[in-house]
């Protein structure tokens, strides 16, 4: 079974309803670290050595966060600055997170509808996480399309809960180390097939 590293951001997770329904559902799932950023290091300053043992012990990395300004919370990209050094995460020398996979997990305010080309936002969703994927990429990991649950401020509860649930199955799919080839022929994990 594939060990899954949870990296969660969310600077108001205390008014947070989307995401905290997510993470209420899915923190306790067997075989899953739950790593709240936020709370470990409010002062933003990252245990750098904790941080790389925590990669190295998982097999799939996850960077759940709500979507801000089209991209992330600034205590994750700050990870991403500090942890993924060359020489450890990239470089001649830096394989330790070679062959590992990694994806986004993201709630977004817009509707699914409003991130096209033909949308207010222009760009699909996969298109605004480029970096992320390039990021994972430049560290060898194999960058899976995101999952995301999207025009948040509209969702019934029970959409929300039938949200949720998708969100443990992908995790619990992740686990059994689904098919990637499967995995990335959706734009977004959400529309895979086993999940609805
Ligand atoms: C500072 C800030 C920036 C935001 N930027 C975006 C954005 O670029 N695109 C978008 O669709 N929603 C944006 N939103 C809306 C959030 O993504 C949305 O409120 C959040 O995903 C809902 O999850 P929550 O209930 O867990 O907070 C933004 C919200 C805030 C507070």
């Amino acid at each position: 079974m594939n060990s899954i590293l949870i990296l969660f951001a969310h600077p108001k997770f205390e008014q947070s309803r989307t995401n905290k329904a997510l993470v209420r559902r899915i923190e306790s799932v067997e075989g899953l670290t739950f790593h709240d950023l936020y709370e470990r290091y409010p002062d933003f300053h990252i245990d750098i050595s904790y941080e790389k043992e925590l990669l190295a012990g998982h097999d799939i990395v996850i960077w759940h966060h709500p979507m801000y300004w089209y991209s992330c919370p600034p205590l994750l990209k700050q990870w991403i600055d500090l942890v993924l050094e060359y020489g450890w995460a990239y470089g001649p020398k830096g394989t330790a997170l070679k062959a590992k996979k990694c994806l986004n997990v993201i709630t977004t305010g817009g509707t699914r509808a409003l991130y096209c080309a033909e949308g207010r936002n222009h760009y699909s969703v996969n298109e605004f996480l480029r970096p992320f994927e390039q990021t994972a990429r430049l560290c060898g990991m194999e960058y899976l399309p995101p999952f995301a649950v999207m025009g948040t401020h509209e969702l019934t509860d029970a959409e929300l809960e039938r949200e949720t649930c998708k969100y443990e199955k992908t995790i619990r799919l992740l686990q059994q180390g689904g098919s990637s080839s499967d995995l990335k022929a959706c734009d977004l994990l959400n529309d895979v097939p086993d999940l609805n």
